[in-house]
């Protein structure tokens, strides 16, 4: 299975590298495509991507090697949920490489669905994940056949930050070893900038 991300933020910030690391970590180098990277100026933080997969200038949608009927865009809005079954279905599986809002602005359907007329799509569930969290749910389903039901979340993750303050975030995340599935620095930045 080969992992697409079509980048759509306007720039490629920390946050997004701290994911975009998590999920080369998860789905290997080899197996990832970093698309629409042609608006992005931080040049250092380009270059840095080089080393985490394939990178690609151009839209999704002008990408020769993707086989559009062999194509998946996991996508919140989408009837059908992803499932074991699908691993036969599909060799490339499309993420939109967006930072999440709250509420959720449906921004996968609004920007990256009308580049893929005709497209399959499949939800993970209906609440919204981080990229790197979608990715490796994603990668549990199709590659090592576990239903979506049967995967371990949590919602509305609380972190503590001092005895008597946390901040809730507003997202799904695995839950593995009895913490949420995110960088470590990325912990450790929210940590120290709870409010941002
Ligand atoms: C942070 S989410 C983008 C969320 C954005 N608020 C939206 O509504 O589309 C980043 C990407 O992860 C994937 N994703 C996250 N949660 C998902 C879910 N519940 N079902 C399917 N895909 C999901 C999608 O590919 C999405 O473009």
């Amino acid at each position: 299975m080969k992992y697409i991300i079509e980048h759509l933020d306007e720039d490629l910030s920390q946050w997004s590298m701290w994911e975009y690391e998590q999920i080369s970590k998860t789905v290997g180098k080899e197996n990832l495509i970093f698309s629409n990277l042609h608006s992005i100026k931080n040049k250092q933080n380009l270059e840095k991507l080089k080393d985490l997969g394939e990178t690609k200038e151009e839209p999704i949608n002008e990408l020769k090697q993707i086989d559009p009927k062999r194509a998946c865009l996991l996508d919140p809005s989408a009837e059908r949920t992803l499932c074991p079954e699908d691993a036969d279905k599909f060799d490339f599986l499309i993420f939109g490489g967006i930072l999440g809002d709250n509420p959720p602005q449906k921004r996968t359907e609004k920007l990256l669905s009308p580049r893929l007329p005709g497209i399959q799509k499949r939800n993970l569930g209906d609440m919204q994940m981080s990229t790197d969290n979608a990715v490796k749910t994603a990668k549990m389903i199709v590659e090592d056949g576990i239903p979506f039901d049967k995967i371990e979340f949590i919602d509305n993750y609380e972190l503590k930050i001092t005895e008597k303050e946390s901040v809730v975030l507003p997202y799904r995340y695995l839950f593995e070893d009895n913490k949420p599935f995110m960088h470590k620095k990325l912990l450790k930045y929210l940590r120290e900038h709870p409010f941002g």
